[in-house]
């Protein structure tokens, strides 16, 4: 295949960016999308240019790294896969595509296509944790008995991987999605009860003060999610947060 490229440089936080034009060819539909972007910088590297940056780690849809805003849409054009994931089959000979970093105030770039997702890691320290009693008296979580379909929506809503597409997504750059994941995972356990009231409130709170927008219900977020998220997770957090304030 051969494609044309519109990619996002920027040369640091402080600079202003644009969009640059590439060529590249030879590109199979088996190739991943961040495969395609090693060729087009071996390219580069080639001619004597500066490769672009881009986040990327495991390549295996669980760390979360990779973020690309491709054609519009974060992870691109396919369902609940992430960047890493994405196969250049998904594209046709002489496509064009556009690729630009996640947008919002809360993610400034870095350089490229890398953005700043550390907001993410400070709504996690806010209440992303439990106490555990490790006096002796330590229970084994096993034998906790905790029923099926709460299990098993903990389950879901732990598969978050952190990658701020639903953020991306949001015409709002809101973060409710991501949020509501990591409450939902611990507010749906027995472990997680000790902390519940100061964890909605704190991480609630660390949420507005990094600068994410409100939801407004557009339902974006669960589209582009790589992992399902299901927006049941914010309803949960809403009902979290209100019953909380209720206790003060
Ligand atoms: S909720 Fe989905 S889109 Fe948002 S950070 Fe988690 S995995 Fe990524
Ligand atoms: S590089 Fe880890 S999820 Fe894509």
């Amino acid at each position: 295949m051969k494609l044309n490229l519109k990619i996002w440089r920027q040369k640091d936080a402080g600079s202003k960016g644009k969009m640059m034009d590439y060529t590249i060819d030879g590109i199979d539909g088996d190739m991943s999308f961040l495969e395609m972007m090693d060729v087009l910088n071996e390219d580069l590297i080639n001619k004597g240019e500066e490769p672009i940056e881009f986040d990327h780690d495991c390549r295996e849809g669980i760390c979360g790294s990779c973020s690309l805003q491709i054609n519009g849409e974060p992870h691109g054009p396919d369902r609940l896969v992430t960047t890493c994931q994405l196969h250049m089959r998904k594209f046709s000979d002489g496509d064009t595509i556009v690729i630009e970093p996640f947008r919002a105030k809360a993610f400034p770039v870095i350089k490229d296509l890398i953005v700043d997702r550390s907001a993410f890691d400070r709504i996690q320290q806010a209440g992303g944790y439990i106490s555990i009693n490790t006096s002796g008296n330590t229970q084994d979580a096993n034998s906790i008995p905790i029923e099926k379909e709460n299990a098993d929506d903990a389950f879901y809503a732990a598969a978050c991987i952190g990658c701020g597409a639903c953020v991306a997504a949001c015409k709002n750059a809101s973060a409710m999605l991501f949020t509501s994941a990591k409450v939902s995972q611990y507010a749906l356990l027995p472990q997680g009860q000790v902390e519940a009231t100061e964890r909605v409130q704190n991480m609630v709170r660390q949420m507005d003060l990094e600068g994410f927008g409100n939801c407004t219900n557009t339902g974006a977020c669960e589209v582009e999610c790589p992992k399902g998220i299901s927006l049941e997770n914010i309803a949960r957090m809403n009902r979290e947060y209100l019953a909380a304030n209720i206790k003060g």
